[in-house]
């Protein structure tokens, strides 16, 4: 009767009563009122309230356990899901234990206590999953109750993080922050902790400066590449360049002009480049770097590296340091990046021209040295300095024979090439692919990609059988974006092989690079770069017509040649992202000024001009960026043509015009300035399946006078989702013109959200996660850079904690990772 009565209670009421979760002393109350009824009077009550002796006098000793699995829920992918059971025995409960019973398998966390977790997976659709909780007493006797929990698509699950100007890295509630590596931090066995004093040394040793783009690569236990460890791996972080007057103790010495002390330079040429280092995720989720770790490398602008594809070999590379023009040293400023499938990563040299001195005018110029051609290359790339940023080749070093520091004088003082560094800028610019696992092997600079400002270097979908596409945009106002596409096809068994180098020659050394030009119809086309289809370059001004001479010359003066057949200029072309599931491609575009791209030089995908007052300043053209999208035609990598729109607009939702400026729709919550770094979530987890989520950082000076930089989240439409619109824009002095253009649906609330806020004078640059999306790593950049070392501007990290520090520490950059408190993925 007794076991009726349980089957009853346990399958039939509680799991149908989908209104609410009873109370346990509510279910208790039932139960026993039930038992009365069944039992028949007033004894039965008395039995129930007075226990059990009673009810052994009713010919029982035990009852079963009285469970419930809690009301069916709600949640959605990438959650942490909390199942909360109750159990109640008149003697005592055993044990009890969660199983699933329906829907996709998810692992069940503490499933042998009342309340379980589990992460919800990936779902396109509403789905159920159905969870049972039993309870066994400890005279054996078993109760069930069961529950289920639909999990919705993946959606944002964070409170918008308001704007603000603090000397912290603010994060929505619920996520906590952790710094991981800072600038200076030693990175080998018995290297001294960073003073920040400006007295350290040996950066070849240490974290670089102003760490940007990131990535994660995953290894095992045993120590080897394992693409979905989420537990251990190698942080690979550009240092795109420095802050010089916090790397030595009263600022650089004579950096305006030189001389420069060999030490100084030294410390900063090596605090330039690119840091691999290992990354371990320990008990509690407390993130830390292995010091010691056999791992760890840091390529400098030292370090050696070979020169691979059409330009090898060719005179423009030839210098006093590799007279065959095959082999170089180091990587500089290296911005965003790229990764690719077979485990490699891409660095990328962007601002690399003002590095270089040539004494461009005045006495002593080097201009008198050249010829026409390498004039009009030499302006076209900026590498018009009289004496370099930080002047390091004005440094004597101890031994003469050392080019390391005269290697940045690019003046043609020798009797030939291979006398000077003439052609030493010609060494930079380049996407360097290199292999994080094996520190062993060179870098090798991919030629076939072109030389510009490479922002980074993203590949578009892989589909076997297909070309390889990798997008790169030149980050300069008014230059280009590009396209390389392989000659060879995917082959989805390189992924795994392990002579990763070898598999970068294949897909990376031979193809075709394009360079896009916009149609005002939203459709676009992927002009050719290959010699022989390029026309020459007009005469523009002081230089004359360029005419080039073979595919190593359109590689090497990529500007040029993109020129010649008439690209659209880009309103700074930065970082590309590639979305998993549309295979659309987006573009962020920084900003434009009215001095370089004028009320009359709009087009559709350059479409606004208007002012953004800052304070009392007028700031007029793009200041606060866009981001475009473009789809290849029939989603083929080596498509020639591709559909466009424009996704979001940067705007100050408090001042901009609705109508004209705000296209996006930005509100409090979302609205942004001067987008850089983009990426899509990766599609190893909820947030990159889907509707994957994209994560926006900026780098920003329009915006600042209301809040630091920041990185937002977003759940993007697709192309097409908003319509043809004309715009007004607004010159200086009142004048307007109208521009028609294609803008993507408008924000909400729901599909862009500000996530983070950084501290002073930063940007937010990098940002990967973990395969399983439940730790994110995000790069913040040259805090306090507006500071000197006697009043720093910023001082944080020191700041995080308390949001201040003592007056005269000195700000770093640094890598942090964010968790979110309750195990789920971040953003969701
Ligand atoms: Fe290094 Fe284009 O930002
Ligand atoms: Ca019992
Ligand atoms: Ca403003």
């Amino acid at each position: 009767m007794t076991n009726q009565i349980m089957t009853t209670y346990s399958d039939g009421e509680i799991d149908t009563n989908h209104s609410a979760n009873p109370t346990l002393e509510s279910l208790i109350q039932q139960r026993y009122s039930r038992r009365s009824t069944l039992f028949g009077g007033a004894s039965a009550i008395a039995a129930a309230v007075f226990g059990g002796s009673l009810l052994a006098a009713c010919g029982e000793d035990n009852e079963a356990p009285v469970v419930s699995a809690g009301a069916n829920a709600n949640s959605s992918s990438g959650r942490t899901v909390t199942l909360a059971g109750t159990a109640a025995d008149d003697k005592a409960v055993a044990n009890v234990a969660w199983t699933q019973t329906s829907g996709p398998s998810v692992t069940l966390a503490g499933a042998n206590t009342n309340n379980a977790t589990f992460l919800a997976p990936s779902v396109s659709a509403a789905t159920p999953l159905g969870f049972r909780f039993t309870a066994t007493d400890d005279k054996g006797k078993v109760t069930t109750a069961d529950t289920t929990v639909t999990i919705n698509p993946a959606q944002l699950g964070f409170a918008a993080v308001a704007k603000n100007k603090l000397d912290v890295v603010t994060v929505p509630s619920g996520y906590t922050v952790q710094v991981v590596t800072k600038l200076g931090d030693p990175i080998a066995a018995g290297v001294a902790a960073y003073a920040n004093d400006g007295t350290d040394s040996n950066f070849a040793q240490r974290i670089g400066d102003q760490g940007d783009a990131l990535y994660w690569y995953g290894l095992n236990a045993s120590g080897a590449r394992d693409d979905n460890s989420s537990t251990r791996g190698l942080m690979v972080q550009n240092h795109e360049n420095i802050l010089e007057q916090y790397m030595h103790p009263a600022g650089p010495t004579n950096v305006a002009s030189g001389p420069r002390p060999e030490s100084e330079a030294l410390k900063e040429i090596e605090a330039h480049g690119v840091s691999v280092v290992e990354f371990a995720e320990g008990a509690n989720r407390q993130w830390s770097y292995v010091q010691d770790s056999a791992f760890n490398r840091r390529i400098t602008p030292n370090t050696p590296m070979d020169f691979h594809g059409p330009v090898r070999g060719a005179a423009y590379l030839q210098t006093a340091f590799s007279p065959a023009g095959t082999a170089g040293r180091g990587t500089v400023n290296n911005c965003a990046n790229g990764h690719t499938l077979w485990g490699t990563n891409i660095t990328c040299e962007e601002n690399w021209a003002f590095y270089f001195r040539r004494d461009n005018s005045g006495a002593g110029t080097d201009n008198a040295a050249r010829t026409a051609r390498e004039l009009t290359a030499l302006r076209r790339y900026g590498v018009t300095s009289n004496i370099g940023n930080f002047a390091w080749s004005t440094t004597t070093p101890a031994d003469p024979a050392n080019t390391m520091f005269r290697r940045w004088d690019a003046r043609a003082t020798g009797a030939s090439a291979t006398d000077d560094f003439r052609n030493e800028p010609n060494h930079f610019g380049w996407c360097v692919e290199f292999d994080p696992y094996d520190k062993t092997l060179a870098p090798r600079k991919r030629t076939t990609l072109g030389r510009l400002g490479h922002e980074g270097a993203w590949l578009g979908k892989l589909t076997p059988g297909k070309k390889i596409a990798v997008y790169t945009g030149d980050d300069a106002r008014g230059e280009y974006f590009y396209k390389f596409v392989s000659n060879a096809v995917w082959d989805a068994a390189d992924a795994s092989r392990t002579d990763r180098l070898a598999v970068g020659d294949k897909y990376l050394d031979a193809g075709v690079l394009y360079v896009a030009k916009f149609n005002a119809d939203g459709s676009g086309t992927w002009l050719p770069l290959v010699f022989g289809q390029v026309p020459d370059r007009p005469a523009i001004g002081a230089d004359p017509a360029y005419v080039f001479a073979d595919q190593a010359d359109i590689l090497v003066n990529t500007r040029l040649a993109a020129d010649a057949v008439g690209a659209t200029k880009m309103d700074r072309p930065e970082w590309t992202a590639t979305n998993n599931v549309t295979g659309e491609i987006y573009l962020t575009l920084t900003n434009n000024n009215a001095t370089l791209r004028p009320l009359t030089g709009t087009d559709a995908a350059n479409p606004r001009h208007y002012n953004d007052p800052k304070g009392a300043s007028n700031q007029f053209g793009n200041p606060n960026g866009h981001i475009l999208r473009l789809k290849e035609t029939g989603d083929d990598p080596a498509a020639t043509g591709f559909a466009w729109d424009i996704y979001l607009f940067g705007a100050d939702s408090a001042q901009a015009d609705p109508n004209n400026v705000n296209l996006s729709g930005l509100t409090a919550d979302n609205d942004f300035s001067s987008p850089d770094g983009i990426w899509f979530a990766r599609p190893q987890n909820a947030s990159g399946l889907v509707n994957p989520v994209v994560w926006i950082q900026t780098d920003d000076g329009a915006f600042t006078d209301v809040t630091n930089c920041m990185m937002l989240a977003a759940i993007p439409g697709t192309i097409g989702d908003g319509g043809a619109k004309t715009i007004t824009n607004t010159g200086s002095g009142g004048a307007t013109s109208t521009q028609a253009t294609l803008v993507g649906a408008a924000a909400t609330a729901a599909s862009l959200r500000r996530f983070l806020v950084g501290p002073l004078e930063c940007e937010i640059t990098g940002v990967d996660t973990t395969p399983d999306g439940r730790t994110m790593f995000v790069g913040i950049q040259h805090p306090g850079e507006g500071g000197t070392p006697a009043a720093p501007s910023s001082h944080w990290p020191d700041s995080q904690a308390t949001g201040s520090a003592g007056a005269t520490v000195r700000p770093r950059s640094a890598l942090i990772v964010i968790t979110k408190d309750d195990g789920g993925v971040v953003g969701l």
